[in-house]
């Protein structure tokens, strides 16, 4: 449960139905709650106490927590300002290898989504890049919410400029891209007389934040528009860079032979416009995977309110996340291209493996569908799956496997769930072995009707990229 501040104004319809009341939060201070994050119970403890529903001895736990544990960091130590961390500022924080380290983490986060084979560009044969798009010379844009102070902006438009000669055009002045703010003609123009074209689009955080919910997964105001005329008019290619918090339906891109690739980069962080530039000019081969489904438009019609996972066909409601949901989806759960290739190679995984059920259990005499997801049965229940993983391309690289299990079709159970994951860096050529271990009862059991945890029997397939395996689960 959590302690939320009513905020003022801007507030979804949904957000505000989960406010609670004063009295809950109360409650939850009551049940051990030693603070909240902001000044609820500040403002509401007095009074909560004076009408009886709070006791002081419930305060006086929770004021002794908090000085305990200042008092365990060093608050009452000394002067903060000699404290060992009570001088630190920025040519603490902005050394050459904290900002490596921004630009590192951005150029790992970004999804290469689509490429027609036009990425890597190359830097020497590139005379002129027409830079285009509302957020092509973001930089605040980039540190996204809940940001801090950082050293230095590199914004796309500067990082790019870095590498090649650039023409600039916003295409509409803010990222709203409403109304009279379209400039069409001097980006189709920029896009015209251009060897290649980077439009940069999306979000900020005038449309997606704390307290203001999207009701459109398409990308705002005429920012279509923009990119298809922009795409149109590119005499060389033309690569779409999204920059968000969250997804896009941007079917129009995808499917559109008008544009030869498509980045989405999230809020990138101080040094994203460099890690772009890195990605686009291929001194970073792009691994970055999408950690959440891209729903279509289409999407926004299933109520908020309807927070059931799985799907229902009487209604036609398509159920919830990449492990539930069956209709479309512009780009799935754990999406994302590389310059290069990888093959994957089972080395070893069991095909059949048979719990060890108590004598007189029913399940040893009659067909059951589930066992119990605990219990003696399943102690140390546990094997491991072993794949080698080889660099199939010219390049360098970085890759995470996914493994994934779809378990029977008993109890609902999800299409697949992901079991975990790892990341290899391999060399061209290069051969790695990548080892998961799986629990029995806690990796292939699923949840039933009535909420229990059972281990589904029958047939599991266990999924890496295309490879398929088949473990048969008995008793
Ligand atoms: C791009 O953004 C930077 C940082 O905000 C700013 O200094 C610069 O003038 C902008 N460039 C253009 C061409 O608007
Ligand atoms: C694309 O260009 C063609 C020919 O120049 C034009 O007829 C068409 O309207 C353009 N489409 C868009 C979406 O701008």
């Amino acid at each position: 449960m959590l302690c939320y501040e009513p905020t003022n104004g801007n507030s979804s319809p949904f957000r505000r139905d989960y406010h609670p009341p004063v009295f809950t939060c109360i409650a939850v201070a009551a049940a051990g709650l030693d603070l909240n994050c902001g000044t609820f119970l500040a403002q509401h403890t007095v009074a909560a106490v004076q009408a009886g529903k709070l006791s002081e001895s419930d305060v006086d736990r929770a004021v002794t927590n908090n000085l305990v544990t200042l008092m365990r960091l060093g608050f009452f130590d000394g002067d903060p300002r000699e404290l060992p961390f009570g001088n630190l500022g920025p040519s603490d924080v902005c050394t050459p290898s904290n900002q490596e380290l921004a630009r590192e983490a951005a150029r790992q986060g970004i999804v290469l989504l689509k490429n027609t084979g036009k990425l890597p560009l190359s830097a020497t044969s590139i005379k002129s890049m027409a830079v285009i798009g509302p957020n092509a010379n973001a930089s605040f844009t980039m540190i996204g919410n809940y940001e801090g102070t950082p050293c230095k902006y590199t914004t796309p438009l500067q990082g790019l400029g870095a590498n090649v000669a650039t023409v600039y055009q916003p295409g509409c002045t803010n990222v709203g891209c409403s109304g009279n703010s379209l400039q069409l003609d001097a980006a189709t123009k920029a896009a015209a007389s251009a060897d290649v074209t980077v439009l940069v689009v999306g979000a900020d955080q005038s449309i997606e934040r704390e307290s203001l919910d999207r009701t459109s997964l398409l990308l705002p105001g005429q920012q279509p528009q923009l990119v298809s005329a922009v795409a149109n008019a590119s005499s060389g290619p033309c690569i779409l860079v999204v920059m968000s918090g969250g997804p896009f339906d941007i079917s129009f891109a995808k499917s559109s032979d008008k544009i030869a690739a498509i980045l989405w980069v999230g809020y990138p962080g101080e040094a994203g416009g460099a890690a772009i530039a890195d990605v686009l000019f291929g001194y970073h081969n792009p691994s970055g995977r999408l950690p959440v489904t891209w729903y279509p438009e289409s999407f926004t019609k299933v109520p908020m309110t309807d927070m059931r996972m799985r799907p229902d066909p009487s209604t036609g409601y398509p159920g919830r996340t990449y492990r539930f949901y069956t209709g479309d989806t512009v780009y799935a759960f754990g999406d994302g291209l590389s310059y290069t290739s990888f093959a994957h190679h089972l080395v070893s995984a069991p095909k059949q493996l048979a719990l060890q059920l108590a004598e007189g259990h029913a399940c040893l005499t009659e067909q059951c569908p589930s066992v119990e997801a605990e219990g003696a049965h399943c102690e140390g229940l546990a094997f491991d799956v072993h794949l080698r993983v080889r660099n199939a391309g010219e390049r360098s690289g970085g890759h995470t496997v996914f493994l994934f299990s779809s378990p029977p079709a008993v109890h609902n159970a999800p299409a697949k769930h992901l079991l975990g994951f790892e990341k290899v860096s391999l060399e061209p050529g290069q051969a790695g072995v990548v080892a998961f271990k799986v629990d029995v009862c806690k990796d292939l059991s699923v949840v039933d009707e009535l909420g229990n945890r059972k281990v589904a029997l029958g047939s599991h397939t266990l999924h890496v990229g295309d490879l398929k395996h088949t473990l048969n689960l008995g008793v």
